[in-house]
């Protein structure tokens, strides 16, 4: 196996009450599994037919490799990019995280309102992103569809917000804006920060 589950740094039942038990089982067991079990058939195909030349069959393959492999990247920056409330999830950022949010945004408060709703009106399934643009050395707010990894649009992941229906429909029903709003109440700061201090290095 090319692509591993990463580890989960919390229970599935630890983000309660924003997300159920039963969402988080699912969403990490079933969906990001089959990202991942997917992404290392179409790896391994794809390396086949490499080694024989045969580009014809291996171009239709790139679009499972990038609904799967984008599938598992996003996963996996989700799940760190959330902590339940008793580690630390929540709040406000602090430090160089946030004073670039104040001075893209405004606020952290603008920010948040920002994000709310360009995630709340993504049609389809899709994420809502933070993001940083090398190049100009600055924070952004863009959504990607299905399952696009943010590097398509050339910007590095530093906070998601998944809204497929997979990831609060059995809990928030169609009701996709409590979900989001919920949401705040367990983003991992730390982690956003981190991803943005590392990617802001030259
Ligand atoms: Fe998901």
């Amino acid at each position: 196996m090319t692509y591993k589950m990463p580890d989960l740094s919390y229970d599935f039942g630890a983000l309660e009450p924003v997300i159920s038990g039963k969402i988080m089982e699912i969403h990490y067991t079933k969906h990001h599994q089959t990202y991942v079990n997917n992404l290392n058939i179409a790896v391994e195909k794809y390396a086949e037919l490499e080694k024989n030349h045969q580009i014809e069959a291996m171009i239709p393959l790139q679009q499972a490799i990038k609904f799967n492999g984008g599938g598992h990247i996003n996963h996996s920056i989700f799940w760190k990019n959330l902590a339940p409330v008793s580690q630390g999830g929540g709040g406000v950022p602090q430090g160089a995280l946030l004073a670039a949010i104040n001075e893209a945004f405004g606020s952290f408060d603008q920010f948040k309102e920002k994000m709310t709703q360009m995630t709340v009106a993504i049609q389809g399934s899709g994420w809502g992103w933070l993001g940083y643009d090398k190049a100009k050395k600055e924070l952004l707010l863009t959504t990607c569809a299905n399952q696009d990894p943010l590097s398509t649009q050339g910007y590095t992941p530093l906070l998601g917000i998944d809204v497929w229906e997979h990831a609060y429909y059995l809990q928030y029903m169609n009701v996709r804006a409590d979900y989001v709003k919920n949401i705040w109440n367990i983003i991992n700061w730390n982690d956003v920060s981190q991803r943005f201090e590392t990617h802001q290095a030259p």
